[in-house]
């Protein structure tokens, strides 16, 4: 039972034994129940940091069960304390998750009653009034559309959560959702007729009824940021909250608080001030001119982009870009920076003439916000004045995307979160580097002296159930010979484990061409990431005896095979971040003008994470064994290879092949 205690943090260690304990509640009712040390550690960390109001950085191998570790005494802090608690996931597929497994199996088996809800982003939500509206006026692109939609409506009206995950006979990829979404920059909020009904009004309405909330770090850091803000603000207040995959939160906080404008948005505002109900034939015409006149400024102003870079991906901007420095000392526009200003001027005019309509008509109110918001974000990007920002640019698909992002998350995130949250709770199986939670915590504003820390052990043997090869030579990553001499280590490898691998590797180049390579010269069925969904990719793989899959970072964390089929996973590369991507590249500046050395300080123990990531796929359970290859020569040959090694679980290292044979138990083989 939980009561308030007199001397909770025993009484909460008292629950944490009755539901973990060897006779304890998940023994009775879990059915392949384990004790497991670190996992009761885990719990009581959590107990003992909710009693002293402090936060917590905890690092819980993989397998471990981190989520009923902080679950359970969540769920007893909650009820003690009166006060909601989030959890926030990194993924959507973790969220779920909890929600159809790990919760309803505590509801069952924990000795007080307790209440959860899920949100999830508003984008994700239909807008009854988007749709009313489309029944009106044309959003669609053909019969198939036309069903498409009709399929929609219907749903609506039985749906009790409006969310599209419940859509599952329709495309993904649904051109008119974007026009038919909850998101807040269109919605109308109070003045909406829909209000009431609204699906987003209910979501929110169950989580203010909740004492645990489920939401994912993309929805928690856009609230984060917008809190204060009466629009778009969604989650409950809450008293704690407990991030899983916490390692993944430094670059998502920095995406909601940077700016962003694209080709994309200013379309979408074009379009929609054209849509507005105005009955008025002068000022529907001017605006329709004034539109028009967007529409050609900003195509001129973004090919800009596209023909000075010809290829996707992310570039820094130059401080130059939209002016320098005259000789007389003042600021002259570039060409660039003349077409922002001339597409600021429009967007101005448009502002205007719509803004005549605000009061009357709710939607005009939003359009004049988003255009404000707009320019302001624009002016942001275009003038660089912000020395705690990175610029730069996105070219992606269609898209060219400014964007301004902050190039050190701390001191926000201990002003906007650590400093306001009496508890914030950050696990995840790799938050530690080289023995070390500093990296981490520096990295993200929590200071030493509020934040406990606890690196739990885990279940599994790994002297006994996995071994680490490094080959004897191979040449440097950056030499033209590394992806031939990498693709003959891998052929020898997938000879000795007959397939059951991972060949993870660090981009898609490399991917590529070592799955050219090897393919040709093994038996084994090989697949690429890229040909199929993820989802598909890993069914396929999982189904398939002996099968090598050859992917880039999204497989190097958050993917669980278990047993045979996965008995080897083979890294090409240490993991270390791209050094010219802007982001990395700023981050890096900042921290060595700062006194410190980014290389030691920042792109080592990134890479050491990502590594430990990539490595935890292998041992999933207690039986699973395997190997463990690394084809970078830097972990032997650079000082710093230590830092890698050092982090791993222990585990026996060998240069030999014949050693590798010896970790599968019958005859040297892989069970097929
Ligand atoms: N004490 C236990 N005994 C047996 N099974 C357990 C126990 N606790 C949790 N589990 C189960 O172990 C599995 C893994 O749990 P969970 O997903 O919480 O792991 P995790 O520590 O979060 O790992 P990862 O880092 O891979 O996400 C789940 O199926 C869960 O139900
Ligand atoms: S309140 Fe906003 S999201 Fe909800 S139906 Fe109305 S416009 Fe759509
Ligand atoms: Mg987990």
């Amino acid at each position: 039972m939980i009561m308030v205690a007199k001397a909770p943090q025993k009484k909460e260690e008292n629950l944490i034994e009755r539901v973990f304990g060897a006779d304890g509640l998940v023994a009775q009712f879990h059915e392949n129940y384990e004790y497991r040390d670190g996992q009761i550690k885990m719990a009581e960390a959590i107990a003992r940091s909710f009693d002293e109001k402090k936060h917590l950085v905890v690092e819980a191998p993989t397998g471990t069960g981190k989520t009923l570790a902080y679950l359970v005494p969540a769920i007893a802090q909650s009820i003690r304390t009166n006060k909601r608690i989030v959890i926030s996931t990194g993924t959507k597929n973790l969220q779920e998750q909890l929600m159809e497994k790990d919760i309803p199996f505590l509801q069952k088996i924990m000795p007080k009653k307790f209440s959860a809800a899920y949100m999830k982003g508003r984008s994700n939500y239909a807008c009854l009034y988007r749709i009313h509206k489309g029944e009106d006026q044309p959003i669609l692109d053909g019969m198939d559309e036309i069903d498409h939609f009709r399929e929609v409506r219907e749903w609506v009206r039985e749906t009790n959560t409006g969310d599209r995950a419940e859509l599952t006979n329709l495309p993904e990829n649904l051109s008119f959702w974007n026009r038919i979404n909850a998101k807040s920059e269109t919605c109308i909020g109070q003045k909406c007729p829909d209000f009431e009904p609204c699906f987003i009004t209910r979501m929110r309405a169950g989580a203010e009824n909740a004492d645990i909330v489920i939401v994912n770090h993309h929805l928690f850091f856009a609230d984060l940021n917008v809190r204060g803000n009466q629009f778009g603000k969604v989650i409950p207040d809450y008293g704690a909250v407990i991030f899983d995959e916490a390692h993944l939160i430094e670059d998502i906080a920095a995406d909601y608080f940077g700016f962003q404008v694209s080709n994309f948005r200013i379309d979408e505002l074009v379009r929609d001030a054209g849509e507005l109900p105005i009955s008025d034939a002068i000022a529907t015409t001017a605006i329709m001119k004034t539109s028009a006149r967007i529409v050609g400024i900003s195509e001129q102003f973004w090919i800009r982009f596209t023909q000075a870079r010809g290829q996707e991906g992310r570039y820094p901007l130059s401080p130059d870009a939209f002016a320098h420095r005259g000789s007389d000392g003042e600021d002259q526009p570039t060409a660039l920076g003349e077409a922002c200003h001339a597409l600021d001027n429009a967007m101005e005019r448009l502002e205007t003439e719509v803004d005549v309509y605000s009061e009357k008509i709710p939607e005009a109110e939003s359009v004049v916000r988003r255009i404000r918001q707009t320019r302001f974000d624009l002016d942001f990007i275009v003038k660089q004045a912000d020395r705690n920002f990175v610029y730069w640019l996105e070219r992606r698909g269609r898209g060219v995307f400014l964007q301004a992002s902050p190039v050190d998350v701390s001191t926000l995130l201990n002003e906007k979160l650590f400093d306001k949250v009496e508890t914030c709770i950050l696990t995840s199986a790799t938050l530690s580097a080289n023995g070390s939670f500093n990296f981490i915590r520096d990295r993200l504003g929590l200071t030493a002296g509020k934040t406990n820390t606890l690196a739990a052990q885990s279940s599994f043997d790994y002297e006994k159930q996995a071994i680490i090869y490094l080959p004897k030579v191979m040449p440097d990553p950056r030499a033209p010979e590394f992806p031939q001499m990498a693709a003959a280590e891998i052929v020898s490898l997938l000879q000795v484990t007959k397939g059951h691998a991972f060949v993870l590797c660090t981009s898609n180049q490399s991917m590529t061409a070592l799955y050219e390579l090897v393919s040709s010269r093994v038996d084994y069925p090989c697949f690429l990431q890229g040909t199929m969904s993820k989802t598909g990719l890993l069914e396929q793989f999982r189904g398939t005896p002996n099968a090598v899959l050859f992917a880039t970072s999204s497989f190097w964390q958050g993917v669980d095979v278990r047993g045979d089929q996965l008995s080897c996973v083979i890294i090409d590369k240490l993991p270390f971040a791209v050094p010219t991507d802007p982001i990395v590249a700023a981050r890096s500046r900042f921290i060595d003008e700062n006194g410190g050395k980014s290389f030691f300080d920042y792109s080592v123990p990134q890479a050491v994470i990502s590594l430990k990531q990539g490595v935890g796929r292998l041992i999933r359970s207690t039986t699973d064994r395997g190997v463990i290859a690394i084809l970078d020569p830097r972990l032997r040959t650079k000082s710093y290879g230590r830092d890698f090694l050092n982090s791993l679980p222990r585990m026996r290292i060998t240069t030999e092949l014949d050693d590798v044979r010896s970790i599968f138990p019958v005859d040297g083989d892989v069970a097929v």
